[in-house]
This record gives C-alpha cells, sequence and structure tokens, in this order.
C-alpha cells in the first residue's frame, strides 16, 4: 500500500501525533510453571492512515500486544507496566463500557481463530448487521441488505444465502471473510489484523489483502497487519515493526527494512525469504530456539542463536541487555552492535 496515491498526508510527517502509541508495554501470564513474560517493554507507534508489519516467530508475543491493546488480556495474563495511548488518551484509563465503544467503533481488530469473535448463535448476516445497526441506527432489514453487500465484498459468492449462515456452518476460510467484513463495517480508524488471511487460500489472500489495501486508502484507515509472511509485509505494509521474544529488535520503513536489516535477527529472516515468484517460508528457519520466557537470561534474548555475536566476539550481549535506540531517522534496532558498549 506505499503507492496508493489516495493514502492520507499525514502517515509520512513524523511530528503528527500517532494514532496509537504503545509506551514500555509489559504483560505477563502468571502461571503454575511461573511468570510467562510474553510481552517485556514493547514500544511502538502507529501513525494514521499507514499498514504497520508487524513480524517474528511463533509465540514472540505478536498476539499478546494486540490482544493488550484492546485489554482483552484475561486470567491468568494482567498488563503489569506501560500505556497505551489511541489518538492520545490512556486507553488504561477508560472504563469496560467505554472499552467496548472503541473496540466496535474506532479500534477493530482480526482474530487469529477465525471463530473467536463470532457469536454461534446468530446468523453471519445478524451480525454483521448489528454493527451497521449500532453506528448507522439502521433498522435490522436496511442493516441486513448492508450485511449482504460486505459479504459481497470480502468475496462470498452467494452472499444473500451465506448471510442466513450460522458459523458452525461456515468453513474457516468463510468465516475469517465473515469477521473481516464485521471488523471493517464501523469504518474503523485502526484495524489490527492478526494473521488475517492465513487460512485461506492464496487467491482470497490476495483478494482480502487488495479489499484491506481499497478500504484503506477509502477511509484513511490504519492498519496494523501481524503475519508470518514478509512477503505480504513487502507488499501492503508502510513500516515494519520485528517481534523477538517479547520485545522489539527493529523498526523501520519497509524499503530501509528489506534494504538494510541491521539486527541480526532481522537479517536471518530476510535470509529465509525465497526469491520473488518461488513459495513463501514461514519464519522459522533460524537454527536454534526461542528462549523461555518464564526466565529469561539478563542479556539479549537473541544471544544464543546470534552468529553476529560469535563473528563480533561480544560477550556483553549474554549480560546485559542493549536498548532500543534510533539508528538512523526512523529506524530502530536493539542490539549491541549498533550502539556503544558501555566500559
Ligand atoms: N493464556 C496464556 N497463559 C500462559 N502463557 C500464554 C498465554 N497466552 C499466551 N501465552 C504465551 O505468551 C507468549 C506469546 O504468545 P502470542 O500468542 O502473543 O505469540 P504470537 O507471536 O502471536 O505467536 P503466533 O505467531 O504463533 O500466533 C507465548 O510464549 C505464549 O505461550
Ligand atoms: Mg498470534
Amino acid at each position: 500500500m506505499t503507492d496508493q496515491p489516495a493514502t492520507p498526508p499525514t502517515k509520512d510527517d513524523p511530528d503528527e501525533e500517532p494514532l496509537l502509541e504503545i509506551r514500555g508495554l509489559r504483560t505477563y501470564f502468571f502461571t503454575r510453571d511461573g511468570i510467562v513474560q510474553a510481552v517485556d517493554g514493547v514500544d511502538l507507534e502507529v501513525r494514521r492512515g499507514e499498514v504497520l508489519g508487524l513480524v517474528g516467530e511463533s509465540g514472540c508475543g505478536k498476539s499478546v500486544t494486540s490482544m493488550s491493546v484492546l485489554r482483552l488480556i484475561s486470567e491468568p495474563g494482567r498488563i503489569v507496566e506501560g500505556e497505551v495511548l489511541f489518538k492520545g488518551e490512556n486507553l488504561g484509563e477508560k472504563s469496560a463500557s467505554e472499552m467496548r465503544e472503541i473496540r466496535g467503533d474506532q479500534i477493530s481488530m482480526i482474530f487469529q481463530q477465525p471463530n473467536a469473535s463470532l457469536n454461534p448463535v446468530y446468523s453471519a448476516g445478524v451480525q454483521i448487521s448489528e454493527v451497521f445497526e449500532i453506528h448507522e441506527g439502521l433498522k435490522r432489514k436496511l442493516g441486513v441488505e448492508r450485511a449482504v453487500e460486505a459479504l459481497r465484498r470480502v468475496g462470498i459468492s452467494d452472499p444473500e444465502q451465506r448471510a442466513g449462515a450460522y458459523p458452525h456452518e461456515l468453513s474457516g476460510g468463510m468465516a475469517q471473510r465473515v469477521m473481516i467484513a464485521m471488523a471493517l463495517a464501523s469504518g474503523p480508524e485502526l484495524l489490527i489484523a492478526d494473521e488475517p488471511t492465513t487460512a485461506l487460500d492464496v487467491t482470497i489472500q490476495a483478494q482480502i489483502l487488495e479489499l484491506m489495501s481499497e478500504l484503506q486508502s477509502e477511509l484513511g484507515m490504519a492498519i496494523v497487519l501481524i503475519t508470518h509472511d514478509l512477503g505480504v509485509v513487502a507488499e501492503t505494509a508502510d513500516r515494519v515493526a520485528v517481534m523477538y521474544a517479547g520485545q522489539i529488535v527493529e523498526q523501520a520503513t519497509t524499503i530501509d527494512l528489506f534494504a538494510e536489516p541491521k539486527h541480526p535477527y532481522t537479517v536471518g529472516l530476510l535470509g529465509s525469504i525465497p526469491v520473488a515468484g518461488a513459495r513463501r517460508e514461514r519464519l522459522d528457519v533460524i537454527p536454534g530456539q526461542v528462549p523461555n520466557l518464564i526466565e529469561p537470561d539478563s542479556g539479549c534474548r537473541f544471544a544464543s542463536r546470534c552468529q553476529a555475536r560469535v563473528d563480533n566476539e561480544l560477550e556483553i550481549c549474554w549480560t546485559k541487555l542493549p536498548d532500543l535506540i534510533e539508528v538512523e531517522p526512523g529506524h530502530t534496532v536493539r542490539c549491541w552492535l549498533h550502539q556503544e558498549v558501555p566500559e
């Protein structure tokens, strides 16, 4: 979506107040086995109208970060530190009902589990209709008509028929598209899309991304696109944040990140992208394992897998966690190779 002429002018202005700002977010799960430090100091900004790609291997905390933004973390999990500001307002200070309003209106989420936000006792059409009823004050009949239209837009054939279907009658891909239609129905300012196309076949994936891109430029909506697929990121994101073991390790414009990745983890990920046209791989080819999040070591979380640490004989990587610092305008990295090592 980098080449859309209609994208709002504000997204390239770094001085503009961000639409969403996450500061020092820590979300832990207090389990019987110990405290899982799933999200451990995440700083992230989403500007109005931009597409931010959030990438990283399975278990690194992408979903927990987005659920934390919407305050949807439940027991045994808890946000233990940090702030989430949406249009300058602290979401942590909102009441439960204010949060519900924000979730139904200004921030939408497409969940990774296709059925997570569908109610089993209502048909697809009625669920989408309710969004129009609440937002635009439409009567049920008109709402259902709009729902049928919304289903058509997400590539569902025979939408009049499908509108009457209940969630259990829908395939995974179909349920995913119903969720997308529902998430977009309120015309949100921010859409958090957690692996929105993983369950879908390649043609439908392309259609959905195209649709999101259209709506993005039409509505000036910002998108946080969570994905394993770096090809999708390259095609659609304006900026990219790379997560590793509960932390952001690098953040840059998509162009800079692909041209000049700085964190050894990012370098590894990009090294694992096949050449254009070839099949896309999941991000799981860097040797070694994600560290234990229950008692992470005090050093860099990537140290045990980092070839650059070995090559540069850096000892500090084991003992001290580097900060996320800006090494070039708009390009931040959390790595001792890119900052001064203290005496
Ligand atoms: N309810 C829970 N109880 C304990 N640990 C949890 C819970 N939910 C998530 N976690 C842990 O939090 C960490 C981050 O999980 P998260 O689902 O955010 O990863 P992810 O980056 O979204 O992975 P994926 O790409 O597989 O979706 C994982 O280590 C996970 O095991
Ligand atoms: Mg996830």
